[in-house]
């Protein structure tokens, strides 16, 4: 997706181990429709060329403050000005202890802190993401520094947690490319549901028929999945309660992994205790069968097939819609309805039986499983298509709406 499509980005490198992983970012910003000028200091290149940098990022690299080439065409020879002028921001990756501390210190003698010092800052962001062993990331110099960063407005992002390449384990490796690039694209994301809690469940529910089969359906979990990476975009916290789908959890957003509609239920009624919104995108089951055999069950040669009785599992939106936090208006409850026909008959008579202020109508057969959708949404005065797109961008315009609603 072109996610970052207009944006220009300076990737400052400074020197560690992982700036191979800067070499991946570069090229994943690239594919997200990002120009990218690199910007490396001496001790980045004693780790990657900046061949490799202009190779991935089709540019020229500037590590020279002395460097007499003119990549903004104004010849005045001032490339610590000129090359952040026209950023939508300056990312460093990776960013070192010694880098950060020079940056608190305003250190300004070589390029990339010269032109970090040098940059706009109301226009031009500085975002970094930091890597070095965990010593060094726990020391008090280090966290000091970061605290005193985060003041002075620069976005310092987290640290992964891991295999280090001293042979070390513990806090300080660089985030991966791709956690690096949710993070940038997420950082240009409009803040609409800051100080949020939103939770949200999805994929489907399995219910046992005995230890090694169950009734499942086909919810894919993609359209949840894109809920939860959107509305942590949009700066809220998040927690995502999925049934069993093989999805990687979005960056940066809490997962709990349930199986069945019972379990389901569980965590959802816990968690909603302390969520302002919940968006309920799961596709539960709505029977299950009466009595689980604990063994398997067999055949018996008889040719007689088992017979199977259901019970309905209990309806975990319309209780939470129920609850005293919903009906005080503490928590925003949004429902969708997966149907097959009659999308907007359905969906209005869903959306009064649930209980919720907004349902979000789409057709079942045409969205399990795919990657985009289509989505009518229902509320108290009608209601509006969201036309064919892919989830995610399905989902940012839910949360926009979502959040318009909120500040009403
Ligand atoms: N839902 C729920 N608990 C259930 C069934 C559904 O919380 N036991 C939620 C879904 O997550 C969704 C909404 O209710 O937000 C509607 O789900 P859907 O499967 O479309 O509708 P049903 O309630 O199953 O109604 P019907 O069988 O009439 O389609």
């Amino acid at each position: 997706m072109n996610d970052l499509a207009g944006k220009h980005l300076v990737l400052g490198l400074s020197g560690g181990i992982a700036c191979y992983k800067a070499a991946e970012l570069c090229r994943a910003l690239v594919k997200a429709g990002a120009t990218v000028q690199v910007v490396m200091t001496d001790a980045a290149c004693q780790f990657i060329t900046p061949v490799t940098m202009q190779a991935l990022s089709g540019r020229p690299v500037f590590s020279s403050q002395w460097d007499p080439r003119d990549a903004a065409g104004v010849g005045n020879n001032m490339a610590h000005i000129n090359l952040s002028r026209d950023a939508d921001a300056i990312v460093v990756a990776p960013a070192s202890a010694d880098f950060m501390s020079k940056l608190l210190h305003g250190g300004a003698d070589d390029l990339l802190s010269l032109m970090c010092l040098a940059r706009p800052l109301d226009t031009v962001p500085l975002i970094v993401a930091p890597a070095m062993n965990r010593e060094m990331w726990a020391n008090p110099a280090t966290q000091r520094n970061v605290g005193q960063l985060k003041a002075d407005g620069i976005h310092v992002l987290a640290v992964g947690q891991g295999d280090q390449a001293c042979g070390e384990v513990g806090d300080g490796r660089m985030l991966e490319a791709d956690e690096l690039l949710a993070e940038l694209v997420a950082f240009f994301q409009p803040k609409v549901l800051a100080g949020h809690h939103v939770l949200v469940s999805a994929g489907p529910t399995y219910e046992a028929i005995d230890p090694v089969r169950g009734i499942t359906n086909l919810s894919s979990g993609k359209m949840g999945f894109a809920i939860a990476r959107a509305a942590r975009e949009a700066g809220a916290d998040v927690t995502l309660v999925a049934g069993p789908v093989a999805l990687p959890t979005p960056h940066g957003v809490r997962r709990v992994d349930v199986k069945s509609a019972q379990n389901m239920k569980l965590a959802l009624d816990e968690i909603a205790l302390s969520a302002t919104v919940f968006i309920s995108a799961a596709a539960v089951a709505d029977w299950r069968p009466a009595a689980p055999a604990t063994h398997k069950i067999k055949k018996d040669g008889s040719g007689d097939v088992p017979a199977l009785t259901f019970v309905e599992n209990p309806d975990i939106l319309a209780g939470i819609a129920a609850s005293e936090r919903a009906r005080q208006g503490m928590l925003y409850c949004v429902g969708f309805a997966a149907e097959s026909h009659d999308l907007l008959t359905h969906a209005q008579a869903k959306r009064a039986r649930k209980g919720v202020p907004l349902l979000v109508g789409n057709i079942g057969p045409a969205t399990f499983g795919h990657d985009d959708n289509a989505l009518l949404l229902v509320d108290e005065h009608g209601s509006r298509e969201l036309p064919r797109a892919s989830k995610l961008v399905l989902a940012r315009q839910l949360v926009a709406e979502i959040a318009a609603k909120l500040a009403n």
